[in-house]
């Protein structure tokens, strides 16, 4: 059974401790939106597991959310249906019930990714969508110079896309997802281009990585890439990154349909 937190939740991170900002600084970005609204195809009834606060949520369908976190569940807008209390593990729902289903920045936080996707695949008839990152991708710009340390976690916790795809014995499809310059999703990469967002203890929040990390390591982030920014030093080596149109980060859409729908 998985191990639930206070809040409920169920993941490697705790949301009770996090979740405050998340929903200002976690909003979806209608670049990356409009590419899992066209995975998602004809799609009438969607289940969106590990839903949050309701990013990238389509509005133009019968969506059923499921989120463990009572604190991320109380920050979904009123335009969205309730969540649902429950965990990937374990659906409760009947075999084939949804057209499709969708997870989002989320199946790096599940107990047992296996049992997590062996469930959205049992209860979804058409594509399974997930959008995750690729950890072998996620040195592709400035922050490991600074905080080596919240990459490395960050690569620890996302399982490699191949075992994704192995895991859910699918013909898969995976499409690069490049992150916009004035990206509206407050995760990591979403400040290549930005470097003083990260600064922002509220935005880091946001980004369950930095919850990992001892308080020395951040405030030491914080306090070298302050000194850079301010001396020029940043700009210096990394100041292409202000103009870059997109970065080619880490960020796959995983498209995973089964056998007799390839
Ligand atoms: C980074 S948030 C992403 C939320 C939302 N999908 C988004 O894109 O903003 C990860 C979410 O996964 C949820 N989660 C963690 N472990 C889970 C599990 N075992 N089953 C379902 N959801 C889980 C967390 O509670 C959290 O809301």
């Amino acid at each position: 059974m998985t191990t639930r937190r206070d809040d409920g939740s169920a993941g490697d991170a705790d949301y009770g401790r996090m979740a405050p900002p998340y929903a200002r600084f976690r909003r979806p970005d209608p670049r990356i939106a409009r590419q899992i609204l066209d995975a998602l195809g004809e799609a009438r009834t969607v289940l969106n597991v590990g839903a949050g606060a309701g990013s990238y949520e389509p509005t133009d369908r019968d969506v059923t959310a499921v989120e463990p976190s009572a604190t991320m569940r109380a920050q979904r807008p009123p335009h969205l249906s309730p969540a649902i209390d429950a965990c990937a593990e374990a659906l409760p729902f009947p075999d084939a019930a949804f057209d499709a289903s969708l997870t989002t920045f989320s199946i790096h936080q599940w107990r047992d990714l296996g049992a997590g996707l062996a469930e959205m695949r049992r209860v979804t008839r058409g594509p399974v969508v997930i959008l995750t990152c690729d950890p072998d991708a996620m040195a592709s710009f400035w922050l490991p110079h600074y905080c080596p340390e919240v990459t490395a976690v960050e690569a620890s916790r996302f399982p490699p896309i191949t075992d994704v795809v192995r895991r859910l014995g699918d013909v898969a499809e995976i499409r690069p997802v490049p992150v916009p310059l004035d990206c509206v999703d407050g995760f990591n990469e979403a400040y290549y281009g930005r470097p003083e967002g990260l600064l922002d203890p509220e935005a880091r929040l946001s980004c369950s990585s930095w919850s990992f990390l001892a308080p020395d390591v951040v405030d030491r982030f914080a306090a070298t890439l302050s000194r850079d920014l301010a001396d020029g030093s940043w700009d210096r080596r990394f100041g292409h990154y202000r103009t870059l149109p997109q970065l080619d980060g880490p960020l796959r859409l995983i498209v995973s349909r089964p056998p007799s729908q390839g």
